[in-house]
């Protein structure tokens, strides 16, 4: 069967073919080409750019892909999150059926650019994530599973109860049936649950995975989490270099640097030739602001400086960028920056995507 064609920076149409509650707060969707079934591929741990059509207005967040690549759907994993407009509209009205868009997988965060280092006792993996950072980790280990079975895993979870545990299930299964998967979920309230009950810290780390320091180590969660995580890892003279990390939590609005002294003092014009739009703003202006505002096609979807849907490439003119995360070097070299992730300095001639 051929593989799913994905257009490159130009979001395709899926369809929800199915849509349930993982937790009180959280539901997965399975999407699926629109004609006929369709394999995707795509690297564990990978991305998507999901957007979806609320009051007649696209818009775009950054989801990671909880399914195994080959199969004929992209599994998602969603939570609601406060003031989440595309999150919450997934999980409140995004019905079986609908069409959403989607742009290619993508993100550095996988197991096939960083497969576990082989140690002297075998390659071994530590997955650890909360909420919904779950999702890219669980599937590098059911990838592993399925693919590579000599992967020693310990996936540690943390999470409120056993009932806010996204997975819980499927997770138990393949802990009771498969050997090469040790999980270790960590609650805050365990209720009757068989699983460990408290709060992460270094302690925990060492005692639930006591040869951590064999392993390569994959982390997703919210930020403070990660950052706390890192921590533990250092405190344990874990080896850095093995060390992997993603975390789509979106960092502060004035990420872009704004200086409100220049934003106000002279005008500029941002030309995209392709669409033969000239846009006039002024300096210090956020370039993702100004495409969207003039109503040009960009694609903004985690406005974080992380997911690279924002890229433009600028010909001529100067931007103060505050990420380049997603971009490759060679990109880079080229002009590309993130939109979102930049104040415009002068007059721009630039094209989108
Ligand atoms: S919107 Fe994601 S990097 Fe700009």
């Amino acid at each position: 069967m051929m593989m799913f064609q994905w257009q490159a920076n130009q979001p395709v149409t899926l369809r929800c073919i199915d849509k349930y509650a993982e937790t009180e707060d959280s539901v997965s969707i399975k999407l699926a080409a629109l004609s006929e079934a369709q394999p995707f591929d795509f690297k564990p741990g990978q991305f998507i750019n999901l957007g979806v059509n609320i009051n007649g207005k696209l818009e775009f967040r950054a989801y990671s892909i909880s399914s195994v690549p080959h199969a004929d759907y992209l599994q998602l994993t969603i939570k609601r999150v406060t003031q989440g407009r595309v999150s919450n509209f997934i999980v409140d009205t995004l019905a079986i059926g609908d069409e959403v868009k989607a742009l290619p997988p993508t993100g550095d965060f996988n197991c096939i650019d960083h497969p576990p280092r082989p140690h002297s006792s075998g390659s071994k993996a530590l997955l650890i994530s909360a909420g919904c950072g779950i999702t890219p980790v669980f599937a590098m280990a059911q990838y592993w599973l399925a693919h590579q079975p000599d992967i020693d895993i310990a996936f540690v979870h943390v999470a409120r109860s056993p009932e806010a545990t996204i997975y819980f299930d499927q997770l138990h299964t393949l802990a009771a049936t498969t050997q090469q998967f040790q999980l270790h979920l960590l609650l805050k309230e365990r209720g009757a649950a068989p699983c460990h009950q408290g709060r992460l810290n270094a302690e925990w780390l060492k005692k639930l995975v006591p040869d951590l320091l064999q392993r390569t180590a994959y982390l997703c969660g919210p930020q403070r989490f990660m950052q706390d995580v890192q921590r533990y890892l250092e405190t344990l003279a874990f080896d850095m270099r093995d060390f992997h990390h993603e975390s789509f939590t979106p960092r502060a609005p004035d990420c872009a640097n704004v200086d409100s002294d220049s934003a106000s003092s002279s005008s500029v014009t941002v030309n995209v030739a392709a669409l033969g739009q000239q846009v006039e703003t002024s300096a210090g202006q956020l370039l993702a602001d100004v495409l969207e505002q003039a109503q040009l096609p960009i694609i903004i979807a985690c406005r974080s400086g992380i997911c690279g849907s924002c890229k433009c490439k600028v010909n001529h003119g100067k931007v103060t960028s505050t990420s380049q995360e997603p971009l490759t070097a060679q990109e880079i070299e080229q002009g590309y920056v993130l939109a979102c992730s930049s104040s415009i300095d002068t007059d721009l001639d630039i094209d989108i995507g």
